[in-house]
């Protein structure tokens, strides 16, 4: 069911098997979607019991396949879970996706160490990142405001790799490139390669950006700003701002089917995106358009879309924000 459609963001309140299904071929340019984590755990807002691993499989295969036929021919993909189901759902999207659309495993820190007794503390969550044709696929650099030079080469060699570019025979020390002809090409015609000691590096403006995001924003506690609070395990801002300014361009459809309390509708509608999401909880469908719309908790409470304890719950939330833990 749609509940609300306005500027190009569409949020439907349904079990998402039927909004998939109902979706042509080829129509969302991104997907991402934090999905349940099966810790077997009753939230507030929502169970998250799938039953046994493979049962949780067994589930999400329908609604895996049926978000591959709905992606873009160049779109990607962003499956956010942790240690229960990760290996599993990489099973599965291999079996789906085909194992050559994998990208990379991104490991996100969710928080510092809180002292368990007889285990290492579980600090990290992971986001498995897919495209639908690996030859071709959107990904937007981000941009330092520093200059940074980057090695293009490697150490050991690699077939077909180590080959002679540039009048440089990386074979000959015993080295690889790190990037394929075309690559090469585009960074030569920006005038980015710079040969250093008779090595090529890239020197520009490029952030290094590494499969590791444990930046202090990127951690829970900040989840908490602008997108988030109201809603059980909300996802902080920047995690999103970096999946979405990565994978999509400006006026491109980004989804989530597993959508909570809104935090990639919100982003998507900051940077521009058009958006389609759902969830089967009527509270994250509220929680999500109170957040769009821009409205405080209190007026909120006013328009009669929530209900005095969330009210309050948000503004120890907001709280919370502000001191920055
Ligand atoms: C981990 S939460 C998402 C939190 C979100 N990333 C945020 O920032 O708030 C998972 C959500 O999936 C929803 N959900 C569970 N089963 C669903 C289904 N079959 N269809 C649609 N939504 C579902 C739950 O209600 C819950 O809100």
């Amino acid at each position: 069911m749609q509940v609300y459609n306005k500027n190009n963001i569409n949020i439907h309140n349904c079990d998402n098997i039927d909004l998939l299904e109902s979706l042509p071929d080829d129509s969302v340019n991104l997907i991402y979607s934090d999905i349940l984590y099966n810790t077997g755990k009753k939230f507030t807002d929502y169970n998250d019991n799938l039953g046994s691993p493979n049962e949780a499989v067994e589930w999400y295969r329908p609604r895996i396949q049926e978000m591959k036929r709905v992606l873009s021919p160049n779109g990607s993909i962003y499956i956010h879970c942790n240690w229960r189901l990760d290996s599993y759902m990489r099973i599965l999207m291999d079996d789906v996706f085909g194992g050559d659309c994998f990208r990379n495993r991104i490991y996100r820190k969710h928080s510092n160490e809180r002292g368990f007794y007889s285990n290492f503390d579980s600090q990290i969550d992971s986001i498995l990142y897919y495209v639908k044709n690996p030859r071709n696929f959107v990904f937007n650099e981000q941009i330092s405001t520093e200059t940074q030079t980057v090695a293009l080469f490697e150490d050991g060699i690699f077939d077909g790799r180590s080959d002679q570019r540039m009048g440089i025979d990386l074979g000959a020390p015993n080295k690889h490139w790190l990037v394929n002809h075309q690559q090469l090409k585009a960074m030569q015609d920006k005038g980015e390669v710079q040969i250093i000691n008779g090595l090529p590096y890239r020197v520009s403006n490029v952030k290094a950006q590494g499969n590791l995001w444990d930046e202090p924003e990127m951690l829970d506690a900040y989840s908490r700003t602008i997108a988030g609070g109201s809603y059980d395990t909300p996802k902080p801002d920047s995690v999103l701002e970096r999946i979405i300014s990565t994978s999509s361009n400006e006026g491109d459809i980004v989804a989530d089917f597993f959508l909570g309390g809104g935090t990639t509708a919100v982003i998507a509608k900051n940077l521009n995106r058009k958006f389609i999401g759902c969830d089967i909880n009527p509270k994250a469908c509220e929680v999500t358009i109170n957040k769009l719309e821009g409205r405080t908790p209190l007026q909120a409470l006013r328009a009669g879309n929530l209900k005095p304890s969330e009210v309050a719950n948000n503004q120890s939330e907001n709280i919370i924000a502000k001191k920055g833990i």
